[in-house]
This record gives C-alpha cells, structure tokens and sequence, in this order.
C-alpha cells in the first residue's frame, strides 16, 4: 500500500517507518521536522505544514496515518490556542480532504489521555471521557472530528495509546518511563509525584504494531480502540524500573515520593483491539526498560534540549509572528 505518515518524522514514526517498509508498504513522510529527521536512508520525506496539503496531494495514497500535532500537556499548555488548531482542527481537515481524495482509510493517533481522571475505574472504549485540560480536550475533538466522517468507503480508525514509552532514533525522555530511566541513570533516583495514579503504558514497538494492524486490517472495520500493554500505578512502575535496571547490572536508584496529585488518572481494557484488530502487546515494561538499557550509549546528555518536545516548542513559538499569553510549565508527560 502507499501510505502516508503525516507527523511521521516524530518519535513513534521513527520506528513506524521502517517496520511499515520492512511489511512491504511505500511510505511517505510529511513533516514540518520541529525534531529534525531520524528516518531510514531513502524515505520520502514532504516538509510541509500539513494545513498546506490538500486532495490533490493525498490523491493515490491508501491510507493516511495521522501522528502529528503537539503530543504532550506541556507543548498544550503553554500555547492552548496553538494545540487546539493542531489537534483538533488538523486531523478533521486532514480526513476530510483524505476522504475527498478517494484514500480508503485514516488512522489516527489518538491518546488515552481523553479518559483524564477516571480513577480506579477500568475504561473500555464507550466509557465516558473526564478531561478538562487543553491536551485531553484536543485530542478528544480530533478524534471526533476523524470519527464522523467514517462511511462505507472510508474507514477511521483512532487508537488511543497509552503512554508510549522506548528507544526511538528520535528519542524524548519527557514520556513516563524513559523519564524514569534517565533520572536513575543519570542522578540515581526515581521522583514519583503520586504513587497512587493509574497510568495505561505501552512500548514504542508495539504501539508500532498496532499502527501495522490498523492499516491492514479489512476495510469494512471503522472504530476507536484502546491500546495498551497494560496498566500500572506510578510507584509500582518506578519500582519496576528500579528492579530491572538492578538485573541488568545498572544502577540502585533511590525512590523519592512528593505526594504531588496529578490532574490525569485512568486505567483502560483493550479486549476491543485484541479481538476486533487481533492485536496483542508483545513488550512489557520491563523489555521497554531492557531497550533503553541497551542503547544507553547512543544517548549522550540526556538533558539534551530536543529530548524535551517542550524546550523544543518554546522556541517554535518564539519565531512564530503571534503574541499569546504563554503559561510557564514543566518538561514532562
Ligand atoms: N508519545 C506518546 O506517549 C503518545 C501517547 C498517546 C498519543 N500520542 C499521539 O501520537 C502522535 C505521535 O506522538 P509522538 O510522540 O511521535 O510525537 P512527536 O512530538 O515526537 O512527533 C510529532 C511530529 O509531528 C510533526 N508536526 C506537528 N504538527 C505538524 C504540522 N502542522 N505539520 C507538519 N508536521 C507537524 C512534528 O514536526 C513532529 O515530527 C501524536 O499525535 C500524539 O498526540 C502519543
């Protein structure tokens, strides 16, 4: 199939490109590159502002695959107007002028997120979503945006991923365990705000493999899927992380808890996508940490600034010809 990957020079394209190719699928990347580009030799990459392109351009493509936009609170908060064009406004002009061009199919990236503070209720697809911040409330509007224009010759697809976590040739260490991982590394401890909050984790390989399972699936399949490995209390993870780095010979990192609350707890199932797409998670936490182990040397200062997508999208903004008020705020997902 053609496909393409619009955001796709990103830290989940980074891994979906070139499983997509190793699968026999033709890919091309638009991308505005705000991370520069850490793709395969020979991938197409189109960069452009994806408001720029049109039916004309996504005539002939099978399938458009949407992974843009801003992707964290921070990058949300500090410009609200900005991520509610970007992930809002975006992915409904993009399906639409896909679904004009005749492509069968739009997937969209969607998050766990929309389900904001469920608390210890487990949230399968139809549960109702609690997010009343800039991010959940974006992606929640794109995915509606996609969702509705879904017809017999145009399926929509939006996987709500859970907090996706793993090595990326373009890596961030502001998602929750490659967090955890840098901080044991590199100061020996692991700083939990509230041990007590449900977070849905998923690793960057097989958030990859979903992307694959939703762009093959049968045409007559529309829907919105949960997608997770699984569901796990902050302390535990940072416990988790701690043990694993202990096995694999790295460092004893010192837990340290703030008993800070956090505006987003939520827990998901995803019986939906195993049974309806066939997929299961192959990785679970401790393979995500096991990977970042293995590329540890690959990373040089993990303070670096395009590590942080919000060091990165203050200076976007600053070159940007528009005056907003612009919230401080912190580095991390
Ligand atoms: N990483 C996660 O944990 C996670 C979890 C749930 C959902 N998601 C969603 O998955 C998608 C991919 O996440 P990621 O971590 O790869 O994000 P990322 O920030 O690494 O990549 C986003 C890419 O989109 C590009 N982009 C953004 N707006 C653009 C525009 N208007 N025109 C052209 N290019 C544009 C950026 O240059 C960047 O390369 C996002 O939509 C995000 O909201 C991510």
């Amino acid at each position: 199939m053609r496909i393409l990957l619009a955001g796709g020079a990103g830290y989940v394209g980074s891994v979906l490109t070139p499983l997509l190719r190793e699968a026999g699928h033709e890919v091309t990347v638009a991308d505005e590159c705000w991370f520069g580009v850490h793709l395969p030799e020979g991938v197409d990459v189109v960069r452009a502002d994806l408001f720029s392109l049109n039916r004309h351009f996504l005539k002939g493509f099978d399938r458009v695959v949407f992974i843009a936009g801003l992707s964290n609170d921070p990058m949300a908060e500090f410009d609200p107007a900005l991520n509610f064009v970007q992930n809002a406004a975006l992915p409904a002009y993009m399906a639409y002028e896909a679904r004009e061009a005749g492509v069968r199919r739009f997937v969209y990236g969607s998050s766990c997120s929309v389900y904001g503070f469920t608390g210890d209720e487990i949230c399968t697809e139809d549960h109702r979503v609690n997010c009343p911040y800039p991010y959940g409330i974006s992606k929640w509007q794109g995915e509606q945006g996609v969702m509705h224009l879904a017809r017999e010759d145009f399926s929509a697809i939006a996987l709500r991923q859970g907090t996706v976590n793993g090595h990326s040739p373009r890596m961030r260490f502001d998602l929750v365990v490659n967090t955890m991982f840098k901080s044991a590394m590199t100061t020996g401890r692991i700083t939990v705000n509230d041990p007590s909050i449900w977070r849905p984790l998923l690793d960057i390989r097989d958030t990859s493999r979903a992307f694959l399972a939703a762009i093959e699936a049968p045409e007559s399949v529309s829907g919105v899927f949960n997608v997770a490995w699984g569901n796990l209390r902050i302390g535990e993870l940072a416990e988790l992380i701690r043990d694993t780095l202990v096995s694999l010979g790295g460092p004893q990192a010192e837990i340290e808890t703030l008993n800070r609350s956090d505006y987003r707890n939520y827990r998901v199932d995803c019986s939906r996508i195993r049974e309806v797409l066939n997929f299961t998670p192959r990785y679970d936490m401790a393979e995500t940490v096991r990977s970042l182990w293995e590329h540890r040397h690959e990373y040089g200062d993990m303070e670096r600034e395009d590590y942080y997508n919000i060091r990165v999208f203050k200076k976007i903004c600053e070159h940007l010809q528009v005056s907003r008020l612009r919230a401080p705020g912190g580095d991390h997902a």
